[in-house]
């Protein structure tokens, strides 16, 4: 089964880098980070602190998670209803980075993620994917851009969704949440051994997707 895992820090481009990828290979997009925001999103809407690890992990058997794959890509299905983008706000991202950081969250969402993997060719991107998730990728890509370029690509989807915010504000969630994905002493952010780094703060999302498909390529020779 053919797997490749996209890596990297938040607003580096994984997931418009990844939809291309599966167009162009016809695999599945799995966006993992939709199911660390999707346990965020339960865990803030009963009123628990983000910071209250004893009870998020108390509320975890009451989660029942899958996804589904349509034309319009992956969604959640929470506890039998569609999160959509209730998950996309920054509130639910700061508690997605919370709850991501703890074991019981992480060994709750891993079998999931591989069996995903198992059953379909997938085009995977998270943070631990080519350390954790999938160690036996065929192709492992460490997405990174300098910390500006990030916070004005999540500053203009913000404004385009209508959410009210500054590249000032951005760019301080960007780097704390930087800070909590690779400092975390399970499964932190950083690239596999084996994973071929990509730095695309000087290229556009074409050019983005033109890179990845010739290091694919190449490693498919
Ligand atoms: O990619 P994203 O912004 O949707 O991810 C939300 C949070 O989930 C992010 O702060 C880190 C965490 N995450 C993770 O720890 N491991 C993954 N494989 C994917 C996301």
């Amino acid at each position: 089964m053919f797997s490749i895992a996209i890596d990297g820090p938040a607003g580096a481009g994984k997931s418009y880098l990844a939809d291309k990828l599966a167009e162009h290979y016809h695999l599945i997009h799995v966006d993992t980070g939709a199911l660390y925001r999707t346990v965020g999103l339960y865990v803030s809407k009963k009123g628990i602190a983000k910071e209250d690890t004893d009870h998020i992990v108390a509320s975890l058997p009451e989660i029942t998670l899958s996804l589904s794959f349509t034309e319009g890509g992956q969604q959640v299905i929470l506890n039998g209803e569609t999160v959509g983008d209730k998950i996309r706000t920054p509130e639910i991202a700061a508690y997605a980075s919370a709850v991501s950081a703890i074991p019981e969250v992480r060994t709750f969402l891993l079998e999931t993620q591989r069996q995903l993997a198992r059953e379909q060719g997938v085009i995977m991107d998270g943070r631990d994917i080519g350390t954790v998730i999938l160690p036996d990728a065929d192709v492992k890509i460490f997405l990174v851009a300098d910390n500006r370029a990030r916070a004005k690509r999540r500053l203009a989807e913000f404004l385009a969704k209508g959410i009210d915010t500054t590249l000032e504000e951005v760019l301080a969630d960007v780097e704390k949440r930087d800070h909590n994905d690779s400092t975390r002493k399970t499964a932190p952010l950083k690239p596999a051994e084996d994973a071929i780094l990509l730095d695309n703060s000087e290229l556009s999302a074409d050019e983005t997707v033109a890179a990845a498909i010739a290091i694919i390529e190449e490693k498919r020779k």
